[in-house]
C-alpha cells in the first residue's frame, strides 16, 4: 500500500501548502518513500529495502531523520536534492535540467508541485515555474519485480521558445556505497567491468555515438565495500535509450551521492516553442542484495511484458561466418540442409542478399533482392529452407546508407549530414536520416513489401556506423534525438504491420543492447565475437541487464574468426548454451563426428532452454581471476545447470570445492556430469573422484556453503553441472 502522511488526491494549483505527503511505495521487496512536503518536485528521501508496513508518525520521522544538517559557511537551509536536483534548491552538482529561452533567460526554474496523484506503486507530480513557462510532469514507478523507474516531461507552457539542454533524472544512494562498478568496452570485447572508488567528484559516461554504443555503460552500479554476485548491498541504474545517453554517479563534498541519467541532447536539437513538450526515456534503477539479485528485477520486469517472447527460443543458423558475403543458392541450401541435420529450427540469411551488395563498400538501401545473385528472387532458398522445416529469417540494417547506391543517389538529402559536407566515412556508409518523411516511408515500405513478399519470420535488424555530426542536411540542425524517435516509430509501425515477424537488434555487434530497443525488438546480439572466451565476460556482464533469452550466442567454427584463437567444440557450445543459441559456422565444412557432436549440443539446448530462460541468473564469488562459474536455478529452486568455465591456468593445481549459489538450502539435490563433448569424454585421472560415482546427493544448504570439488580443466575447458532436486 502507499502510504501518505496526509490523505492523497489530486491537487491543484494554489492548495499545495496545506498538502505535504510523504509517500511509501512499496512492491518486489523494495521501498522507496518520497518527500512531497515541500511543495517542489519530490525528493527520494530512501530507496531500499522493503520496510515494511510504516505508521504515519514513523514517515514523518523517516524526513525528520533524512534531514541533513546545515553546516558552516554554507547554505543556511538544508539541500533539496530533487529527483532533477536544481540550483534552485540548493543543489550545486550536475544540473537535472539545463535550458534557456532565446534571451538566455529561464535557465534556473523553481517549480512547484502543482498535482500530485499517487497509488500504491506510482507517482505522478506536475510541477510548474510560471516565470520561467515550464511544466514538468514527473512519473515514479515501483514494478512488481522491484525495479524503480521514472521519467519527466517538460513543456513550454511560456511564450517563445525554451532550448533544452540536458535533462537528468536522479537516484539517491547512501555513503556506505562507497564502490562504483559499470561497463566499459569496444566493437568485438563489449561490456566489461571496471570497478573504481565511489569518490568526491562526478565519474560520468557519454556516449556520443547516436546509439546505444559498444561502449555503453549498459549499468552503472555502486555498491557497499566488496559487494559482489551474491553480496553486499548495490544500487544499479539504466537508461532505457538507444541514441546519444549519459550515466553518472556524483558524490558532492557534502556526501550527498546518486545516480544519474538520462538522453544527452546535442546543441539545439530540441527546442521547444509554446505547447511543446519534451519526454525523457525511462531511467531505471534496481536495489538488490548483490548484483544477481539486482539483475534478477531486470530479468523478471523483461520476462513479464506482454510481448516477452514466450514460444521456445529456436536454434538459429546465422550464414554470416558461414559464408559472408559469398551468396550462392547451391551453397546456402546446402548448408539450410545441414542445419536442420544438426536440428536448428531457424536459417537466417545475413548480408549480402540486396542490390549492389558484393562486399561492404555499396548497396546499403537498395533494399531489393539482387536478381544476379538470386535469380527468381528468394524463394528458391526460402522454400528449401521452410521444406527443412526451418523457419527463414533476413538480414537488414534499414538506417544505413552506402554513398555507392542507388538509393544515395537519388536522394543525398536523405543522409543526416551538414548541408555542405559527408559526416567522416565508418565502413563505408552513412546514416539515414529516418526523421525525413521520405526517407522513413521508403524504408517502412521496402521492409513492408519484403515480409509481404517473402516468408520471413525473423529480421535481423543491424547498425554498423556510430552517429557523427548528424544534422538533417536540409536544415542543419542535430538530428540524433529524432532520428532515434523515428527508429522506434519505425519498428512499432512494422511490428504492428507484421506481428509474428521477431527483430534482432544488432549493431556492430553488441552495439545497440538497452531496455528502449527491448521494447521493440526480440532479442540483441551480443558480440561480433563468438570466441567463447570473450564470450564468457560478455554474456556474464550483459546478464546484468538481460536475461539469457534475449541474448544471441553462437557457435562458431573450430578458430574464432575474430581473435583467431581454436576452441573446443566443448567450450563454443557450452559457452552458448546460455543465451539464445545458434550456430554460425560453415557446418557443411565440418567433420561428420563434429556435427554429430553439435546435433548433441542442440539437442541438450531443446532440453533445457525451458530452464535457462525462465531461470534466476546466478554468479558464483570467490573464485580465482582465471575462473568463473555461473548457472541458472529454476523459479522453482527445482532444477539448475552450471558452468564452472577455466578462463586460463589457475595458480593452483586443484580448483578445489566451489559452492552453487542459488539452490534451496532444505531441499535435497542430485548433481551430476551433463554431457556431451568433454564432459562425457574427460579422462577420469584428471577428473573429481566423486564425478566417477555418476551422481552426488546433497542438500542446497551444503552446494551453498561447500559446494562440489570440480576436476582440474585446461583453461579454455568448461565443466557443466546438472543438479535436480529429489522427489
Ligand atoms: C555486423 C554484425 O554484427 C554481423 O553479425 C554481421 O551481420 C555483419 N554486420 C554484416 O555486415
Amino acid at each position: 500500500m502507499t502510504q501518505l502522511s496526509e490523505p492523497i488526491a489530486e491537487t491543484s494549483a494554489g492548495n499545495t501548502g496545506s498538502f505535504s505527503p510523504i509517500v511509501h511505495l512499496r512492491n518486489g521487496g523494495v521501498s522507496l518513500v518520497i518527500d512531497l512536503s515541500a511543495g517542489r518536485l519530490p525528493v527520494i528521501l530512501y530507496w531500499g529495502e522493503d520496510l515494511g508496513e510504516i505508521g504515519e508518525s514513523e514517515l514523518k520521522n523517516i524526513a525528520l531523520v533524512s534531514v541533513p544538517s546545515v553546516v558552516p559557511n554554507d547554505l543556511d537551509v538544508p539541500e533539496l536534492v530533487e529527483i532533477l536536483p536544481l540550483a534552485s534548491g540548493g543543489w550545486r552538482g550536475l544540473p537535472g535540467l539545463e535550458g534557456h529561452s532565446t534571451s538566455g533567460t529561464d535557465w534556473t526554474p523553481l517549480f512547484t508541485a502543482t498535482s500530485i496523484a499517487a497509488d500504491a506503486t506510482t507517482l505522478t507530480v506536475r510541477a510548474t515555474d510560471d516565470e520561467a513557462g515550464l511544466t514538468i510532469v514527473l512519473d515514479v514507478e515501483l514494478l512488481s519485480t522491484g525495479l524503480l523507474r521514472q521519467r519527466a516531461a517538460v513543456e513550454r507552457t511560456g511564450s517563445g521558445e525554451f532550448t533544452l539542454d540536458g535533462l537528468q533524472l536522479t537516484l539517491p544512494v547512501p555513503r556506505r556505497a562507497s564502490e562504483l562498478l559499470d561497463l566499459a568496452g569496444r566493437w568485438g570485447r563489449e561490456r566489461s567491468p571496471q570497478r573504481m572508488p565511489f569518490s568526491v567528484g562526478a565519474h560520468q559516461r557519454d556516449s556520443r555515438r547516436g546509439r546505444t554504443s559498444t561502449d555503453a555503460s549498459t549499468i552503472l552500479a555502486a555498491g557497499t565495500p566488496g559487494f559482489g554476485f551474491g553480496t553486499g548491498e548495490v544500487w544499479t541504474m539504466h537508461v532505457a535509450w538507444s541514441g546519444n545517453h549519459r550515466e553518472y554517479a556524483e558524490r558532492l563534498s557534502n556526501g550527498t551521492s546518486l545516480l544519474g541519467g538520462g538522453e544527452l541532447l546535442l546543441s539545439g536539437e530540441v527546442r521547444l516553442q509554446t505547447g511543446d513538450r519534451y519526454e525523457s526515456p525511462w531511467v531505471y534503477g534496481s536495489w538488490g542484495r548483490g548484483l544477481d539479485d539486482a539483475a534478477a528485477r531486470f530479468h523478471g520486469y523483461l520476462r513479464g511484458r506482454q510481448t516477452h517472447p514466450s514460444s521456445p527460443r529456436k536454434v538459429v543458423l546465422n550464414t554470416w561466418e558461414a559464408v559472408y558475403f559469398d551468396h550462392n543458392l547451391e551453397r546456402l541450401t546446402e548448408l539450410a540442409a545441414s542445419a536442420a541435420e544438426v536440428g536448428a529450427e531457424r536459417f537466417v540469411l545475413d548480408d549480402g542478399w540486396f542490390l549492389h551488395r558484393r562486399d561492404d563498400s555499396a548497396g546499403l538501401g537498395d533494399w531489393y533482392v539482387d536478381e544476379d545473385v538470386w535469380p527468381g528472387g528468394l524463394d528458391p532458398l526460402i522454400s528449401a529452407v521452410t521444406e527443412l522445416g526451418l523457419e527463414f529469417g533476413l538480414w537488414v540494417e534499414p538506417e544505413m546508407i552506402n554513398p555507392d547506391s542507388d538509393l544515395a543517389r537519388a536522394h543525398p538529402e536523405w543522409i543526416l549530414s551538414p548541408a555542405s559536407r559527408l559526416p567522416v566515412p565508418s565502413r563505408n556508409q552513412q546514416v539515414l536520416d529516418l526523421a525525413h518523411p521520405g526517407a522513413y516511408t521508403y524504408i517502412l515500405d521496402r521492409l513492408s513489401d519484403l515480409l509481404n513478399a517473402y516468408d520471413i519470420g525473423y529480421l535481423k535488424w543491424d547498425h554498423n556506423r556510430d552517429l557523427l555530426e548528424a544534422a538533417h542536411s536540409t536544415t542543419g540542425a542535430a538530428g540524433v534525438h529524432e532520428h532515434t524517435l523515428a527508429l522506434y516509430r519505425l519498428l512499432d509501425e512494422l511490428r504492428d504491420r507484421h506481428p509474428g515477424v521477431e527483430i534482432e537488434s544488432c549493431s556492430s555487434g553488441g552495439g545497440r543492447v538497452d531496455l528502449g530497443i527491448l521494447e521493440r525488438t526480440d532479442r540483441v546480439w551480443g558480440s561480433d565475437v563468438i570466441d567463447p572466451l570473450e564470450r564468457q565476460t560478455i554474456q556474464r556482464w550483459t546478464s546484468q541487464l538481460i536475461p539469457p533469452e534475449l541474448v544471441g550466442s553462437h557457435v562458431g567454427s573450430p578458430k574464432a574468426h575474430t581473435t583467431s584463437r581454436t576452441q573446443s567444440l566443448s567450450f563454443r557450445a557450452g559457452t552458448a548454451l546460455f543465451g539464445h543459441f545458434g550456430i554460425e559456422w560453415d557446418i557443411t565444412k565440418a567433420s561428420a563426428e563434429d556435427r554429430a557432436e553439435l546435433a548433441e549440443w542442440v539437442a541438450l539446448y531443446k532440453e533445457v532452454r525451458s530452464l535457462v530462460h525462465t531461470g534466476r541468473v546466478v554468479r558464483a564469488d570467490g573464485l580465482d581471476e582465471s575462473a568463473l562459474l555461473h548457472g541458472v536455478v529454476s523459479p522453482e529452486q527445482d532444477e539448475a545447470l552450471f558452468a564452472y568455465v577455466q578462463l586460463a591456468t589457475p595458480l593452483t593445481a586443484i580448483p578445489g570445492t566451489i559452492p552453487l549459489p542459488g539452490l534451496d538450502d532444505d531441499a535435497v539435490y542430485d548433481v551430476t556430469v551433463q554431457s556431451p563433448g568433454d564432459n562425457a569424454r574427460r579422462r577420469s585421472h584428471t577428473a573429481a573422484p566423486w564425478t566417477a560415482e555418476g551422481s552426488l546427493r546433497l542438500t542446497g544448504r551444503t552446494l551453498r556453503t561447500i559446494g562440489v570439488q570440480v576436476p582440474a580443466l585446461h583453461p579454455e575447458q568448461l565443466l557443466l553441472l546438472r543438479v535436480r532436486k529429489v522427489a
